[in-house]
């Protein structure tokens, strides 16, 4: 069992990486991410996951491509978006181009039987949990490809291009929670600052 001091050392060196280097990620590497996935706890037991790995560089780039336009043509649509911040989102949805990586994570939609329970409710996905099991999941991911010195990033900004479903062939019944861009780091990545405790956290008495 590891230690408290190793897990945060752990979680501390961790960093989300965006630009990477030429090398190819194995396919060992890849199973043992998947299998760090599998251990998450999630809603029910359920396992309401599933992952997409995409490794075809080329496929990727045009991914990314597609992305970029769908991207642009969603904030063409809102005149109130400074340009300047809509270049930056764009590059934010789009860096993965040059990823040798890609994970796709998905969640199962609430099961329909369950509907009744949803009545009004703002955020059924939220309660039955299946979008949050599988963030558990990726964050396996992300901390297992740490270990084996990989680097990576979640990201949610490229689900704003609309077809991005139709894209990536999602089957029915899955919704995409996030994508993972991964591979070796390109250089040193910089630590985002983090709010204090006393800024986060407060011990209630209701
Ligand atoms: C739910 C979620 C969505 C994110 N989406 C993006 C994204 O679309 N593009 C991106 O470059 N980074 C994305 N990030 C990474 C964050 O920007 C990053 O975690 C944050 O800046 C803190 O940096 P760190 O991960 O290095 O500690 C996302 C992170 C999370 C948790």
């Amino acid at each position: 069992m590891i230690t408290y001091d190793q897990l945060l050392e752990l979680m501390l060196s961790r960093r989300s990486v965006r630009r990477f280097d030429e090398r190819a990620v194995s396919r060992e590497d890849l199973d043992r991410l998947l299998e760090a996935a599998r251990w998450a706890p999630s809603n029910h037991n359920r396992q309401p996951w599933r992952f997409m790995v995409l490794d075809d560089r080329a496929q990727i780039r045009e991914l990314a491509e597609q992305v970029r336009l769908g991207m642009e043509r969603k904030l063409q649509a809102l005149p109130e978006v400074a340009a300047v911040h809509a270049a930056g989102l764009v590059q934010y949805g789009t860096f993965f181009s040059a990823a040798p990586v890609l994970i796709v994570a998905m969640h199962k939609l609430p099961i329909a039987a369950a509907a009744p329970l949803w009545d009004g409710t703002r955020n059924p996905e939220l309660v039955s949990g299946e979008p949050l099991s599988v963030a558990m999941a990726m964050q396996n991911i992300l901390l297992a490809a740490h270990t084996l010195g990989l680097g990576a990033c979640v990201m949610t900004a490229p689900l704003l291009a609309d077809d991005l479903t139709t894209l990536l062939q999602v089957p029915p019944g899955f919704a995409i929670t996030g994508l993972i861009a991964l591979g070796y780091a390109d250089g040193a990545v910089s630590i985002p600052r983090r709010k204090s405790l006393a800024h986060i956290a407060e011990f209630a008495n209701l």
